[in-house]
């Protein structure tokens, strides 16, 4: 592998994957490959802007022209896919992107790579594709129950993933993330959003009775399990990658706060989210035992670090936080703040 084009690479996890990829391998080639929805943010990738084997191409993965001409102009090797739309409450609100990034972008990402005689492409999904779990861990061979929408159209793209791996041969892997935070993350997600409302004394609305389990996952570990699936994953293979630390939601805002130093009383219960899964919980059995990885960050220590960097980068938060930010907070939260 030289040439590498990272779809999604101005998001959260892509940029994040970017900015260390431009640093481990000065020999590759990186090319960003976004769209720039509103999640998509030109300031994520500003550390690496200068770096000589770094390259942006702004572009949707649904357009098979765009998707051509990037490959070929870049004589890309391999292509990680991290671009989707990625939020939960928003594919409740409005799905129809959902479908098209999450399963048809996929689509086209395969099929244009298939016709130029690409075969490596390793896709990054999500352990909602599981659905939720009351007891035990999610393996890799589980059926997929997808719940929400957005849990839908990431299994969709799986499926062809796996459609283009049996039927062509095409060298696919795909990584199953849990819940991931870390610096640079749009404040729509409950960790980042409810930081930097908290930063403002804001009420931070806790969906239900705030006792739904999610698997913390530092962003430096995910984007580490993904390079090392990239570099050695099987071809048609399946890896989890949880990071070994189940929270229910109240105790993550609680210790959140504490780190803050703010109040508790910051915290509304409001009406819960429709479908809200229970419970994610995967066992990293298979990625430590074929690949040797497993999370270095402590939960503690990386949810400080998060904390400081967005008390420490106002300038990169408040910005985001107006516009299409403040129409979608009020779809969201307005009415559910105002009767709770
Ligand atoms: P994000 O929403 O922060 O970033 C998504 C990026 O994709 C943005 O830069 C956006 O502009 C781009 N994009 C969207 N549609 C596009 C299109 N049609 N063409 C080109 N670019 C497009 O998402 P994230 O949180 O960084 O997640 C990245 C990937 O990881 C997603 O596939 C998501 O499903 C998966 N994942 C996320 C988490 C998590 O907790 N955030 C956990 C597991 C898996
Ligand atoms: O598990 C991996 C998934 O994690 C990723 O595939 C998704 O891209 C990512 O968005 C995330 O999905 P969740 O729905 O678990 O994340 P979110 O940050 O939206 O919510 C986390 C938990 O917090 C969930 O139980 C809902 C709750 N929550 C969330 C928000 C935004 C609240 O109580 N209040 C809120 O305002």
């Amino acid at each position: 592998m030289k040439n590498i084009l990272v779809t999604g690479g101005a998001g959260f996890i892509g940029s994040a994957f970017v900015r260390r990829a431009v640093q481990k391998y000065p020999n590759y080639r990186i090319v960003v490959l976004d769209k720039l929805t509103y999640a998509g943010n030109m300031d994520n990738l500003l550390p690496v802007q200068n770096a000589p084997n770094y390259r942006f191409e702004r572009g949707d993965i649904t357009h098979r022209e765009t998707v051509e001409r990037v490959l070929q102009a870049h004589q890309i090797d391999a292509i990680v896919n991290f671009a989707a739309e990625s939020h939960v409450d928003r594919s409740i609100l409005d799905p129809d992107a959902f479908i098209n990034t999450d399963v048809v972008g996929v689509y086209t990402l395969l099929d244009t790579a298939r016709q130029l005689g690409i075969q490596r492409l390793h896709h990054v999904s999500t352990d909602e594709v599981y659905g939720s779990i009351e007891q035990g861990f999610f393996r890799e061979g589980d059926p997929l129950l997808p719940n929400s929408p957005y849990a839908a159209s990431k299994a969709g793209g799986e499926m062809m993933l796996r459609a283009y791996q049996v039927t062509y041969g095409m060298h696919t892997t795909v990584t199953r993330g849990s819940n991931t935070f870390g610096p640079y993350q749009y404040p729509e997600k409950v960790v980042p959003f409810f930081i930097t409302e908290a930063l403002e004394d804001h009420p931070l609305p806790m969906y239900g009775d705030g006792m739904q389990v999610r698997d913390w996952l530092y962003v430096d570990d995910h984007c580490d399990a993904i390079d090392t699936v990239l570099h050695q994953g099987a071809p048609g293979t399946i890896y989890n990658i949880g990071g070994e630390h189940e929270m229910h939601n109240i105790d993550m805002t609680r210790f959140m706060l504490k780190t803050l130093g703010k109040p508790e009383s910051l915290i509304h219960y409001v009406a819960d989210r429709p479908g809200h899964d229970l419970r994610y919980a995967l066992t990293n059995d298979k990625i430590r035992a074929e690949l040797g990885w497993t999370p270095q960050h402590s939960f503690e220590r990386a949810m400080e670090a998060t904390v400081r960097w967005y008390q420490q980068n106002e300038w990169w938060w408040r910005k985001i936080k107006t516009g299409e930010y403040l129409d979608y907070y009020k779809r969201q939260y307005a009415a559910r703040l105002a009767e709770a």
